[in-house]
């Protein structure tokens, strides 16, 4: 399951370049089926979810091939047949291919999806929205079937912003009959690539970044080229990361109009930011600050998937803080981690913890339980005195293209086995 090994207390030194988006990437491989047509995402992030995404979409399939690091997909002979269950399990972005398949051939079975354990994360909105557009459903122990005559538009209210029905309401609605109208809409940025995306292949979208989004159902989309977004929670990992092992980096290629709440809350705690169109440049203070309060929030509000990360922080700031997690439920898991490595943090109750910064964390073996607690782990031991040894990194290999050779460029004594 891999290993990462960190000797600590290296200040990170130097320049890198941001990948692209996971979190954009997966809904618009889904999106591909919609297609008739070659499709080729440009910048596309090489992880094992996106691996996943492909193994899916060729069992369905799709016709893909790598060019570097842009993907071409092609729905060439769509069929509804089995999907290795392993990807549909081990992802939760696999629930987008419900909406797509929909959208393509009027019908879906899926394994219930995976994905972190950070939460109890049901599809409750997701099937409420698609049974609005004219869609069937039954289950069974592990299945999820889904069917309809004929997709229809419709006025769908969601009651929380979420950004996975989001996506799946605008994939099942661009080939649907008439005009399907989101409100309460996800606003996160990957909605508005997912939005881009289409429009590009010739889906008519309005209102993407919003929290009302129309959608007009055409006939027939088209093949197109697109470049995935820069990985804002990627950038906000290696700013967070600079921040506990102190130094100066420049991020390139970085979404920076994206990751305002987490700069903001970094110059909170004493960092010097320079921000142009596309790069960071970025000084962390000799020890952060910390910071009263922080809460969790649906974009533009600070990200749920850097909430661990900067717990890291926090934990070696000059102070107390307090963190509230308002997304998912179960994101504390790196706690009894980080108090492994000397950390001082207590959950005070099921949504927050109080953090009581420590001059320095010691190395330790810990284990990766998820991708961004894992991410976090990896911040925690670059800040800790002595060797730390992070096991079941196949987590974080979920998200991060190589989170090692990135860290070892800003000079970082890091490496996986
Ligand atoms: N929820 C429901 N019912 C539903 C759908 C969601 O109760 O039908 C709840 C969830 O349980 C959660 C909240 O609503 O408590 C928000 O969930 P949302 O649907 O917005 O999240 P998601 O689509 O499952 C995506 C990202 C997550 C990111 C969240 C929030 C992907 C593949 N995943 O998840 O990313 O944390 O939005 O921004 O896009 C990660 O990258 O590590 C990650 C977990």
């Amino acid at each position: 399951m891999g290993t990462i090994h960190i000797h600590g207390g290296i200040p990170l030194q130097g320049a890198i370049k941001i990948q692209g988006s996971k979190n954009a990437a997966l809904p618009i491989m889904a999106a591909t089926l919609l297609v008739s047509g070659k499709c080729l995402l440009k910048g596309c992030p090489r992880i094992a979810d996106v691996f996943y995404m492909q193994k899916l979409l060729e069992s369905l399939g799709c016709v893909t091939r790598w060019e570097g690091d842009a993907i071409a997909i092609e729905p060439v002979n769509i069929c509804m047949g089995e999907m290795p269950a392993d990807a549909v399990k081990g992802m939760r972005s696999s629930l987008t291919l419900l909406g797509a398949l929909l959208g393509r051939c009027g019908k879906a079975a899926l394994e219930y999806p995976g994905g972190c354990v950070i939460g109890k994360r049901p599809i409750d909105m997701h099937i409420k929205a698609l049974k609005q557009m004219n869609v069937c459903f039954g289950e069974n122990d592990s299945m999820l079937y889904a069917w309809s005559k004929k997709l229809q538009g419709g006025r769908i209210t969601l009651e929380c912003a979420s950004v996975g029905a989001t996506e799946n309401i605008i994939l099942a609605g661009v080939l649907a009959k008439g005009k399907t109208e989101i409100q309460g809409a996800a606003k996160e940025p990957e909605v508005v690539a997912l939005c881009d995306f289409l429009k590009a292949c010739g889906a008519q979208i309005e209102g993407a970044g919003t929290e009302q989004i129309c959608i007009e159902g055409v006939e027939k989309l088209y093949g197109a080229e697109y470049e995935i977004p820069k990985d804002r929670i990627a950038a906000g990992t290696y700013v967070l990361a600079c921040m506990a092992a102190g130094g100066e980096i420049l991020l390139k290629n970085a979404p920076v109009k994206e990751m305002d709440a987490l700069l903001d809350i970094t110059e909170q705690m004493g960092a010097f930011i320079q921000k142009s169109r596309q790069e960071i440049y970025m000084q962390a203070p000799k020890r952060p600050k910390a910071v009263s309060k922080v809460q969790t929030a649906v974009y533009p509000g600070f990200p749920t998937d850097l909430q661990s990360p900067l717990l890291s922080v926090l934990a070696v700031a000059d102070g107390s803080s307090e963190v509230k997690e308002n997304i998912f439920e179960n994101r504390f898991r790196i706690v009894p981690d980080l108090v492994n490595m000397g950390a001082k943090v207590q959950q005070v109750d099921a949504r927050t913890v109080h953090i009581e910064g420590q001059e320095r964390l010691k190395g330790a073996v810990v284990t990766a339980r998820e991708l961004r607690g894992g991410a976090a782990l990896v911040i925690a031991g670059l800040s800790a005195q002595g060797e730390t040894g992070i096991k079941d990194t196949i987590y974080i290999d979920r998200g991060y293209v190589n989170i090692c050779r990135d860290l070892r460029e800003l000079g970082a004594r890091i490496y996986s086995v």
